[in-house]
């Protein structure tokens, strides 16, 4: 949009002009296009809307900034997400990563043609240097948007390219350095306009074409909603993993589509579900735990097993129960629950003694 202050000013003179036309130019000058619909923006709020760089470089602000100084940012401001190697994949696919000094030299990520390299980081993709300044500039870090100074943005463009073999140590990155930079960019010359899908392209017509069915078609779209086989039970039967409000009711995973529940087991006493299941169901623990799977807590089986052969395993569990906690399982905490310490006991006394059912 580097051009809307001129289409600004163009409007603007095309309303005088109809406005003279009616013989009162200073009427239509004073009075809005649409009367009563928002105002004509300020140029300083134009500006500030107006940041996008292009990868001719236009719209880049003057600046600097040195692969050490970018360290110190990163750090700062970036590595908590995306890791200190910009390696990790917690929030995003990871930055950095998968490519070469032959990428360097050849301009073209090898590994794109890799099947069997898992992933594809971001500088295994972006072809124009302006693009990774213009995102971190308008778009990190994703908790404070815009909070960097274009000289931060500079140092921080200047670290990740280092930390992925692009750029040497003491490079400082600037509006100056910015071509040269581009111009060791490992997959530069990785993308290409010449395909029938960029408007006015040559290249004949585009790959996929819409050519109507003429013999052995299906008469209708045939649309379902089924879990394959192998996915069967992957994670769990998802029939008793439901969200407690509302009217879900996830399969019974743990047989065939279609196939008819366990008949059950004749007359041998019906062993009465334990009261400690209905607890967990009446105090919302169900929402994170299941008997035998993990689903975002552990699974009360494996917690069962893990501490029932404490001594103190009962008043431990109630504790817990009560006042959550984190890193026994891993990085994912468990609220604090509110319920009353009776049901806590109760239900620390069925996990303690092996969570039957
Ligand atoms: C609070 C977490 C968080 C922080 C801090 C953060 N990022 Fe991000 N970053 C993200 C998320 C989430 C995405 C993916 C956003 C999306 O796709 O909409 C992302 C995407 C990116 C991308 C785009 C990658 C691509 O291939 O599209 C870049 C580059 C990036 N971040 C750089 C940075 C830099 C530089 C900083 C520090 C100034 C930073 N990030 C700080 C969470 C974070
Ligand atoms: C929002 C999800 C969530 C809810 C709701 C929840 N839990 Fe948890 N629970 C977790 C997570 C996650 C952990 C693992 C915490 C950790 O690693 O330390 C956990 C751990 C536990 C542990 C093991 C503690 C330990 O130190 O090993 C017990 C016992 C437990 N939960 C019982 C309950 C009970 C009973 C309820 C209902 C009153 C409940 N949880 C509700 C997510 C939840």
């Amino acid at each position: 949009m580097s051009s809307s202050p001129e289409r600004g000013l163009r409007a603007l003179r095309a309303g005088l002009f109809a406005g003279a036309l009616l013989g009162s130019a200073t009427l239509a000058a004073a009075e809005p296009a649409f009367p009563g619909i928002g105002r004509a923006a300020t140029p300083k709020e134009v500006a500030a809307w107006d940041i996008d760089v292009r990868p001719d470089f236009k719209g880049l602000p003057p600046g600097s900034g040195s692969v050490a100084q970018g360290q110190d940012v990163w750090e700062a401001k970036c590595a908590s997400c995306h890791g200190v190697f910009g390696e990790s994949n917690s929030v995003f696919s990871p930055l950095v990563g998968g490519t070469t000094a032959e990428d360097v030299k050849t301009g073209r990520v090898a590994r794109l043609n890799d099947p069997g390299f898992p992933g594809r980081t971001t500088l295994m993709k972006v072809s124009t240097i302006s693009t990774l300044w213009d995102y971190i500039h308008r778009a990190m870090p994703w908790n404070a948007p815009k909070s960097l100074s274009a000289d931060e943005v500079y140092a921080v463009t200047a670290f990740l390219l280092n930390l992925g073999g692009v750029l040497p140590d003491n490079f400082v990155l600037s509006d100056k350095t910015m071509a040269e930079a581009q111009a060791r960019l490992p997959n530069r010359n990785g993308t290409t306009t010449a395909h029938a899908l960029w408007p006015g392209a040559k290249a004949g017509k585009p790959d996929v074409q819409g050519s109507a069915c003429m013999n052995q078609c299906e008469a209708e779209p045939h649309l379902a909603s089924i879990l394959p086989d192998h996915a069967r039970n992957a994670h769990g039967n998802l029939a008793e993993q439901n969200r407690l409000i509302g009217a879900q009711h996830g399969a019974d995973t743990t047989r065939p589509p279609g196939a008819a529940p366990a008949a059950p087991a004749p007359a041998a006493a019906p062993a009465a579900p334990s009261p400690a299941l209905a607890l967990l169901g009446k105090h919302g623990c169900s929402a994170c735990h299941a008997s035998d799977s993990k689903l975002v807590g552990p699974a009360l089986r494996d917690i069962a097993r893990k501490h029932g052969t404490r001594d103190d395993a009962v008043t431990y569990l109630a504790g817990k129960i009560r006042s959550g906690g984190s890193g026994v399982w891993g990085e994912i905490p468990m609220p604090p629950q509110t319920l009353p310490e009776s049901d806590a006991r109760a239900i620390a006394q069925w996990l303690a003694t092996g969570a039957k059912k």
